[in-house]
């Protein structure tokens, strides 16, 4: 560590992710430097060297770790090559590269928990037609999920399609694929993981959807309400999968519960999460702060949570591109433990994640109800 205490960050990827991960250094005097292909990513007037350059630059992301102390990265689609060559002459990267190697890949991912003999769905490999018909015989069910093996994100890479679908011609994605078995019924978990390559730890579980009859999807809370022995175990597994990567920094595992209780790892985000947000105001510690600790090589900090929370994610409603305003904002501010975070996005997008509120209460219930308030009032809309 440089005394006294000023050291540079570089992070590929200047989204959401990155602003909030230097706004919870900024006490500390620590810089960053920022390298986005989007010349007005949320981090840019944050940084202190803005690379304006493609997340697969070589020659930018080589630019970006010399002038800076360390690296992480907000997004998975990076070019890893360049990273394990800067890794490989000694600058140090977190999560490593070769980590990010797997998880860029659905199929590595998959391939990694069977091997290591860690829960996950049933799956295959699949590009051609006829390994798609012939993968359909190794997976049970009527329906199965098919997940590009490269490049999805928020959903987009896939897709819930039934067995006769397949068999009738309509594949939905050209490229190496995995299918998987498509787990009727089952409830979502993430466990936020932090190690700093020694100690391994948790926070309290986060889960998503809790309640299909309002189909609130965007909800996200936690403690997850789930029994004691489920979140434990939840736990253990996250906690197994890391150390089985060798895993330093912050990762989220994606969990599925099934209706018998089995637990199942859908996949691993090496970086802070959207599952994570509230961490900032919920948590002892949030997942943000964290990462700094570890690319500072500063001790963890404690991940327990000091109220129930939930969060929203504010997305670009579907009939609106450009500019908007943010509409309803006084009536929310009025409810305590009600917590704003816009991302500096200029013009919003049908589904694009523009900010996300979190709400904190003395019990989960009434966090519930209160996010549900703020939810019917809170929109973007156009402007005039
Ligand atoms: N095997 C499965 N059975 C049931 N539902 C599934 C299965 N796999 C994926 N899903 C559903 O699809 C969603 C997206 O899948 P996944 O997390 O693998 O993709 P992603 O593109 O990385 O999404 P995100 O970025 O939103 O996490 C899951 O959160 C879950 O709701
Ligand atoms: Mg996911």
């Amino acid at each position: 560590m440089k005394q006294p205490f000023h050291p540079t960050i570089g992070i590929i990827g200047g989204g959401q992710l990155g602003k909030m991960l230097i706004e919870s250094a900024m006490p500390w005097n620590v810089q960053y430097n920022v390298l986005d292909p989007d010349p007005s990513a949320s981090c840019k007037a944050y940084a202190k060297t803005f690379i304006n350059a493609g997340l697969k630059d070589r020659e930018a992301i080589k630019e970006l770790a010399k002038i800076s102390d360390v690296l992480t990265y907000e997004i998975e689609h990076v070019n890893t090559e360049v990273l394990l060559e800067l890794e490989k002459a000694g600058k140090i990267i977190i999560p490593s590269p070769s980590i990010l190697q797997i998880i860029q890949d659905k199929n590595l991912q998959k391939k990694f928990y069977t091997d290591n003999h860690l829960p996950t769905a049933s799956y295959m490999l699949v590009e051609k037609k006829e390994e798609w018909i012939n993968g359909l015989n190794q997976i049970e069910g009527e329906k199965i999920v098919a997940k590009l093996c490269k490049g999805g994100y928020d959903g987009k890479g896939v897709s819930i399609c039934t067995k006769k679908d397949i068999e009738a011609g309509n594949i939905p994605f050209e490229g190496p694929c995995i299918i998987e078995k498509f787990i009727e019924g089952c409830r979502e978990l993430a466990i936020l993981v932090a190690s700093n390559g020694t100690e391994t730890i948790t926070w309290p579980s986060i889960e998503m959807d809790f309640d299909p009859k309002l189909n609130l999807v965007d909800f996200l809370f936690s403690p997850g309400n789930v029994d004691r022995a489920i979140e434990e175990k939840a736990s253990e597994i996250a906690i197994a999968v890391i150390r089985a990567l060798n895993g330093k920094g912050v990762f989220a595992v994606e969990l599925f519960i099934t209706p018998q209780g089995e637990i199942l790892i859908n996949e691993i985000a090496p970086r802070p999460h959207n599952s994570g947000h509230h961490t900032i105001e919920a948590c002892i510690t949030s997942q943000y702060e964290q990462l700094n600790r570890i690319l500072l090589n500063l001790p963890l900090g404690n991940t327990d949570l000091i109220k129930p929370a939930v969060m929203v994610n504010i997305i670009g409603p579907e009939n609106l591109t450009g500019d908007y305003k943010l509409e309803g904002l006084d009536m929310a501010m009025q409810i305590p433990g009600f917590y704003l975070h816009l991302y500096k996005k200029n013009e919003t997008r049908p589904g694009r994640k523009m900010g996300h509120y979190t709400v904190l209460a003395d019990t989960l219930e009434d966090a519930i109800i209160k996010a549900l308030e703020i939810k019917e009032t809170l929109k973007i809309v156009p402007i005039g």
